[in-house]
């Protein structure tokens, strides 16, 4: 997918900033490291909620996934990862049971992270439609994403862009996740 977009955010305080939208490269791993660990930091006793992704997953995903990152003043402020409908053990719906030929239907919204100076810009939900034309560009018909019951933020705006929960299980060694799922079909 292309993009390489300037958008305008506001706070519901009024406070306004601009963002860099961009497809990331692999040049931007240790960016997205570090601001997946200062974002993970800043959780605190509620980390988990937020898995990592390990250098290595980001790595791949880097080459082969869609990688979009939010710049502010030239930092790293929010990236999100969707990834792509592939054959791996990354695709969710494998943990619903698609077998191998069916996965190409499905990608799966994989993360999401923004700096705390920069919440409150809608950036999560903005990038929803993004990813959802990332998916329609690569032939798929849904996105699944796993949410911590514990985190509402993200619940909230993973339901407010179409995705409603298909199943509530224990993943990632040993935490609490809703999956969800949603159509992103031409549409949907
Ligand atoms: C979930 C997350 C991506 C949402 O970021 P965002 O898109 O900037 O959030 P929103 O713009 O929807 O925020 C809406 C409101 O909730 C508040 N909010 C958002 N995330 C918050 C958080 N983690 N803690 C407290 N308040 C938060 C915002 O300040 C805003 O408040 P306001 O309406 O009074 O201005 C962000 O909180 C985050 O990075 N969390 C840690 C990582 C995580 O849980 N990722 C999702 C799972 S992969």
């Amino acid at each position: 997918m292309e993009l390489n977009e300037k958008i305008t955010r506001k706070r519901t305080n009024g406070d306004i900033q601009e963002f860099l939208l961009r497809c990331c490269r692999p040049e931007d791993l240790e960016a997205i490291l570090t601001l997946q660990t200062l974002v993970k930091t800043s959780l605190g006793g509620y980390g988990e909620i937020f898995v990592e992704d390990t250098r290595e997953e980001l790595a791949e995903s880097l080459e082969l996934d869609c990688c979009i990152g939010a710049w502010a003043d030239g930092k790293l402020a929010a990236f999100t990862l969707s990834i792509a409908n592939r054959i791996s053990d990354r695709n969710l719906a494998r943990k619903l049971g698609v077998a191998d030929e069916g996965l190409a239907d499905y990608v799966t919204y994989d993360t999401t992270f923004v700096h705390p100076d920069f919440r409150g810009f809608g950036l999560q939900q903005y990038f929803m439609p993004l990813k959802d034309r990332d998916a329609r560009e690569r032939g798929a018909s849904y996105a699944l994403c796993t949410v911590s019951p514990d985190n509402p933020h993200s619940l909230y705006n993973t339901q407010a862009t179409g995705f409603q929960v298909v199943r509530r299980c224990t993943m990632y060694g040993g935490v609490d996740r809703f999956i969800l799922e949603k159509s992103v079909g031409q549409g949907g």
